[in-house]
């Protein structure tokens, strides 16, 4: 299959009695071992599982080498549907990571709460539960540390402050509402959607957030708009009219096209890319499963740093900035050192 041929290893896995189907994508190892959650998501057919756990595989091995973590791409999917036997699928999963012996450290990812990664634990010492004192603590936090961290670059670069910053949150799930959280002590002013109005309307009560109809986060005008439900939100169209002056947020593979950076660009609207912004998880896990370090959010809040150089970059350079990040993570993964940042690239 074309599109998993740079995979170091595709692996389609299948139990019966549980019917469950899953994949895991090994991408790049070179630089340290794989890192990648595991997605629970009702794919329509097994191509459209594999195409997915492929590009998300492909963007750890990317966010590793941008964030200078010593560690690779990898990722998990499980095909969701009704009759599904959902342990035995996190149980099937925690098998094969088990048998990759620590060739893959994975962890949670939309669809998977911390009470599927203690299933998976049951199989595999190589998860990341997310329990208080046994890993590498809350990496929702970690995350939208993470992406806070990238944002408040952005507005430098835009030369506005994050207080009276207006923010469209698409999806307040486990990262959003954290980064809500960040952003409405910063005196930032919330639009948020979910499609469930349960949770959109915990973020209106908890941050004072004005709730939008899904459909109508990509017309409401808005400084920022914080991408943080799942890949593929902005196409060709969409960048087209996108009434922000720039895009950040945590949801993997945002761009539903490969021109869609270029139109935005043109446009002005400067867009961090996902696997800068949203590697906060994949730091604290790293360096806990590599090197047995405690989580420390001030290695995270380094992403800020290296958003301002790569904008910078990109504005010097007239590129989007997801080019220049693509290139510089490419250079050092087929280089495979582990060594590094956006400034010293
Ligand atoms: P989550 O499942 O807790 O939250 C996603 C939220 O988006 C849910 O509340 C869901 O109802 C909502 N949603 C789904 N489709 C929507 C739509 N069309 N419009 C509005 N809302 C919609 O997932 P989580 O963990 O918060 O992750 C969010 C994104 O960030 C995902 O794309 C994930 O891959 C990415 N990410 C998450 C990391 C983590 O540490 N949890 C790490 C890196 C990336």
């Amino acid at each position: 299959m074309l599109e998993s041929s740079d995979c170091e290893e595709v692996t389609v896995l299948r139990d019966r009695r549980a019917r469950a189907v899953a994949v895991i994508a090994l991408h790049d190892t070179r630089r340290g071992p794989a890192h990648g959650g595991i997605r629970r998501f009702a794919y329509p057919r097994l191509e459209d599982a594999v195409s997915d756990v492929v590009a998300l595989a492909r963007a750890m091995s990317r966010k590793c080498a941008l964030a200078g973590v010593g560690a690779g791409g990898g990722k998990a999917v499980i095909l969701d549907h009704p009759d599904l036997d959902r342990a035995g699928a996190y149980r099937l999963v925690g098998r094969a990571v088990e048998r990759l012996g620590g060739r893959f450290f994975t962890g949670p990812d939309v669809g998977t709460t911390m009470a599927d990664l203690q299933v998976v634990s049951t199989c595999t010492r190589y998860v990341a539960t997310g329990a208080p004192g046994s890993g590498p603590g809350d990496l929702a936090v970690a995350t939208a540390t993470g992406v806070f961290s990238a944002l408040a670059a952005l507005a430098e670069r835009l030369d506005q402050p994050l207080a009276g910053l207006r923010v469209t949150v698409q999806g307040v799930g486990a990262v959003g509402l954290e980064l809500c959280a960040a952003l409405h002590e910063a005196g930032a002013e919330l639009l948020v959607s979910d499609v469930s109005a349960e949770r959109a309307a915990v973020a209106a009560e908890r941050f004072g957030a004005r709730v939008l109809a899904p459909d109508a986060v990509l017309t409401e005008p808005c400084d920022v708009f914080a991408p943080c439900a799942m890949g593929h939100a902005i196409d060709r169209d969409v960048a087209d009219r996108l009434p922000a002056r720039g895009v950040c947020g945590a949801a993997n593979n945002v761009f539903a096209d490969t021109d869609a950076p270029s139109v935005l660009h043109a446009r002005g609207v400067v867009a961090v890319p996902d696997f800068l912004a949203n590697a906060g998880a994949l730091i604290v896990g790293a360096d806990f499963n590599l090197e047995g370090r405690s989580p420390d959010l001030a290695r995270v809040r380094r992403i800020a740093a290296t958003t301002s150089e790569l904008l910078e970059r990109s504005r010097r350079e007239d590129r989007p900035p997801i080019e220049v990040a693509r290139e510089i993570a490419d250079e050092r993964l087929a280089a495979g050192s582990s060594r590094g940042n956006v400034g010293s690239a």
